[in-house]
């Protein structure tokens, strides 16, 4: 059981950063108002109740009869699914949490009128919750903390296998490091690890999946780029371009060019140079984010060129091309990490996927003329939607007669893994991948 010291802190700013995302904000600008020291302990109430949001929101609605304003109806969702989903990293006695919400409501000058309403509502949910429960959790978006746009998606999508995906996102990720190959190959980094004191296992490549998340700082030679945090999933993309049969029969005496064209943050674009030598562009039309390109090179002392353009228009970042290999990892809906951005399930709307499915064609479709034939283009998303992954590809294929389809891994999702199946992999290792979609064309 976590200690209580401070939860009554905790929780009020948990509550702080729900009401920024119910206002529309992402979670790093709701977290970035919180104080340093607070914010890893914030931070996972603050997912795990984004996580729960459909069904605490339910409870709230039935307990407090609507009767709340919006920084108490945060807080009661914040106890809330703490008392429904005691998990690990926030598992506290019920008698704990209900003590600490009301003391977090007296503490601010905004909620402390409603300190005696919390109360009663919190403890009603303690008596009387087994007798309320079919009522409250009567429809989707209470039971499975789906919007219902989502859910229908999934389940149109995934008839045999959405209750697992589903339940998939509401789980926390385990962290995943990529070790750089010009320093260590993943056994003997491991070594390492062990040395430290953490406990991995190999999944892919270059992964290790970590028995519990620790800050960077503690990974052995993060400083020097020895190591990176990168999914397992996200950790395929620079294979499927490496294993191009143009770039693996490269005679040329210059290095290939290879575009990354949506770069930002620049995982992808590292891991690309870690695994071998060539002339890297790395275009994002975000100047902000590209920021983070040149950070991670820097730390991983690798080099790249860099330009802020759009990809789907001309410009200067043309004048590297034509390239041996284009990855394109398209902006999308997210929806196959929300597990690790939980703010998705609630902020993502049924009406951004055609422009989001657009964007993804034009991208595809101007990208293509800057590859020299035998040429290899990855297309990717971390989306589990079939309008974003297989359909998009797909039509891509069909309107594109010089693209020839090669096998990649589709719509990567093993969050469909059965029990059995999972445990034969191992937990952690089934549990290492974000729902990510491959297609890959190379040029006749
Ligand atoms: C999924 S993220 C890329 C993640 C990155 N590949 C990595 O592994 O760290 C998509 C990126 O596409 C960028 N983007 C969106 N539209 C773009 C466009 N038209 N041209 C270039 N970049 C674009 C966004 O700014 C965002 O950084």
């Amino acid at each position: 059981m976590s200690s209580s010291i401070a939860l009554h802190t905790h929780l009020h700013w948990a509550a702080r950063a729900l009401q920024v995302v119910a206002e529309g904000r992402a979670t790093h600008q709701a977290l970035g108002t919180v104080p340093a020291a607070h914010r890893p302990a914030v931070q996972a109430l603050l997912f795990h109740a984004l996580r729960h949001w459909g069904s605490s929101q339910a409870w709230v609605a039935h307990l407090s009869q609507g009767r709340v304003k919006p920084r108490v109806k945060q807080l009661l969702c914040v106890a809330l699914a703490l008392l429904e989903r005691p998990e690990d990293g926030v598992r506290y006695d019920a008698h704990t949490v209900v003590n600490q919400t009301v003391q977090a409501c007296k503490q601010d000058p905004k909620t402390q009128a409603a300190a005696g309403l919390i109360n009663a509502c919190l403890r009603r949910y303690g008596r009387d919750q087994a007798a309320m429960r079919a009522q409250v959790l009567s429809d989707g978006l209470a039971q499975h903390n789906h919007q219902a746009w989502w859910l229908a998606r999934i389940q149109a999508q995934y008839p045999e296998h959405w209750s697992a995906l589903v339940a998939a996102d509401l789980r926390s990720a385990p962290m995943v490091v990529r070790v750089n190959r010009r320093h260590h190959d993943a056994l003997s980094y491991q070594v390492l690890l062990t040395q430290a004191g953490l406990t991995s296992t190999p999944v892919g490549a270059e992964g290790l999946v970590l028995d519990k998340a620790v800050p960077v700082e503690r990974l052995p030679g993060f400083g020097q780029g020895w190591v990176s945090v990168q999914d397992a999933s996200a950790q395929m993309a620079a294979h499927w371009v490496w294993d191009s049969p143009h770039l693996q029969a490269w005679t040329g005496s210059e290095r290939p060019k290879i575009l990354d064209a949506c770069a930002a943050p620049g995982g992808k674009t590292a891991h690309l140079l870690e695994l071998g030598d060539a002339q890297v562009t790395a275009l994002d039309v975000d100047a902000q984010r590209l920021q983070r390109v040149r950070d991670n090179l820097q730390r991983l002392r690798l080099d790249a060129r860099l330009c802020a353009a759009d990809a789907a228009q001309s410009g200067d970042w043309q004048t590297e091309g034509p390239f041996d290999a284009i990855l394109l990892d398209a902006p999308c809906s997210a929806s196959g990490i929300a597990r690790r951005h939980p703010d998705v399930l609630w902020l993502r709307r049924a009406s951004d996927m055609d422009a989001l499915v657009h964007t993804q064609a034009t991208l595809l479709d101007r990208l293509w003329p800057q590859l020299k034939p035998g040429g290899r283009l990855v297309y990717a998303t971390c989306s589990v939607f079939h309008e974003e992954g297989e359909a998009q590809a797909t039509a891509f294929a069909q309107r594109t007669p010089d693209a020839k389809r090669s096998p990649a891994s589709g719509h990567w999702l093993p969050q469909r893994l059965n029990d059995a199946q999972a445990a034969a992999l191992g937990h952690n290792v089934a549990m290492a991948y974000d729902g990510f979609f491959y297609a890959v064309f190379d040029k006749i």
